[in-house]
């Protein structure tokens, strides 16, 4: 019997992998090697841990910062309200910043995270997602970095969740309930 079978596999470890090698080629070419990582809790804590040691490997040398944010609740939609649950410790101003979130879908989320390091003084910041879900963007908002473009399912797994849980998922799946 299948463990999960109401999850649909849509990308595999393997594939996810090699896409955050290549994103951090991306953007050791982009930006200075001494970048602050603010990354968005709780979706984004697998792609973080794998992305910043992929980085290290193209000599970026980042410090590292979380900030939680939350817009959706325990649903599958948006809110559509983002509010600051835990803030990050370290001080922006000045810092190149490197924003890290799991999925960008609305834009609500980024664009909140967007506006308060710029009002906080970070300098050059950039976005990486590791997914993106087209056409359904609330606000004008794009990622400099996107692993991979999916298609408009609710997906789970690589720290993605459903109701918190599935975060432990090696492989982004699709939730088919
Ligand atoms: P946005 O503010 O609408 O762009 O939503 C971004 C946040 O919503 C992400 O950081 C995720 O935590 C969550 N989210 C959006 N789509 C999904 C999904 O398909 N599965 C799990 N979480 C999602
Ligand atoms: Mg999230």
């Amino acid at each position: 019997m299948d463990i999960l079978p109401q999850i649909e596999v849509l990308i595999e470890a393997e594939a996810i992998s090699t896409r955050v090698h290549e994103l951090a080629q991306e953007i050791a070419k982009q930006m200075n090697e001494d970048i602050m990582i603010v990354a968005l809790l709780r979706g984004s804590f697998v792609f973080t841990a794998d992305l910043i040691r992929a980085l290290h490997f193209v000599g970026v040398r980042p410090q590292v910062d979380f900030m939680t944010l939350s817009s959706y609740g325990n649903g599958t939609e948006s809110s559509g309200e983002v509010s600051i649950i835990r803030d990050v410790s370290e001080d922006m101003t000045g810092r190149r910043v490197l924003i890290v979130d799991d999925i960008l879908e609305s834009g609500r989320t980024l664009t909140f995270a967007k506006n308060l390091m710029l009002k906080r003084g970070a300098v050059d910041i950039k976005i990486a997602v590791m997914l993106e879900k087209p056409n359904k963007r609330k606000e004008e908002i794009e990622a400099d970095f996107v692993g991979f473009t999916i298609p408009d399912k609710f997906v789970v797994g690589y720290g993605l969740d459903y109701a918190n849980y599935y975060r432990e998922l090696p492989f982004i799946g699709a939730v088919t309930l």
